[in-house]
């Protein structure tokens, strides 16, 4: 297996259409099925780049503002940030279109972490990932304090450890 893949190899675009099934009692998408799309479309970007199962860790978090409503279409963008060892964190952008009266709004950006896993469920090695554009080059250094404050409020790393995190408030 090749030990580095370019942030772009992982890219991944999913398009649905909110369908009556799909929505809540004021005919706008349900929040619960926008998540399992986005961490559908993740899980696939998650897979390119490491070639492997993955399993969802965590979703960082995410705010309704914007309703999406039914006939329109929804377009999801997903491309690994950064790999860590077994893990990897996903951006996600979904955008809601309205077609006949030609609108498009961005309505919601995510972060969500998966982990790859070998045939044992065990967390297994993933190749380095290289971003190359200015977006990707920024989503990559911004990557290492998002694990760091997610790995807090998870209880699995200790605050004082975020060393990455803690230099953006200067606690040092
Ligand atoms: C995610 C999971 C594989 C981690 O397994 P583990 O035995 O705790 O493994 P480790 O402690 O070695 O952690 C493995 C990696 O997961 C990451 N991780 C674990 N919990 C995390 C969390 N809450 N958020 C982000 N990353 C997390 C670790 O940082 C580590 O990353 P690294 O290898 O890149 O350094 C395990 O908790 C699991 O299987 N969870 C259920 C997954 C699932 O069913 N998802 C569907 C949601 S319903």
């Amino acid at each position: 297996m090749s030990t580095k893949k370019f942030a772009r190899e992982s890219a991944v675009i999913m398009t649905e259409m909110v369908l009556p099934n799909d929505t809540n009692t004021l005919n706008n998408l349900m929040g619960g099925k926008l998540m399992h799309w986005m961490d559908v479309v993740a899980a696939i970007a998650a897979q390119k780049h490491s070639n492997s199962i993955v399993v969802t860790a965590s979703a960082d978090n995410i705010s309704f503002q914007e309703p999406i409503a039914l006939g329109n279409v929804v377009t999801l963008k997903a491309q690994v940030t950064r790999a860590f060892n077994s893990s990897m964190e996903v951006f996600i952008e979904v955008t809601a279109e309205d077609i006949p009266a030609n609108k498009k709004v961005m309505t919601h950006r995510a972060f969500f972490t998966f982990v790859a896993v070998n045939e044992n469920n065990k967390p297994s090695r993933i190749p380095e990932l290289v971003p190359e554009t200015p977006e990707e080059i920024e989503n990559f250094q911004g990557a290492l304090r998002r694990r760091q404050l997610r790995l807090v409020l998870a209880k699995r790393m200790k605050p004082e450890d975020a060393v990455e995190l803690k230099s953006i408030f200067n606690l040092d």
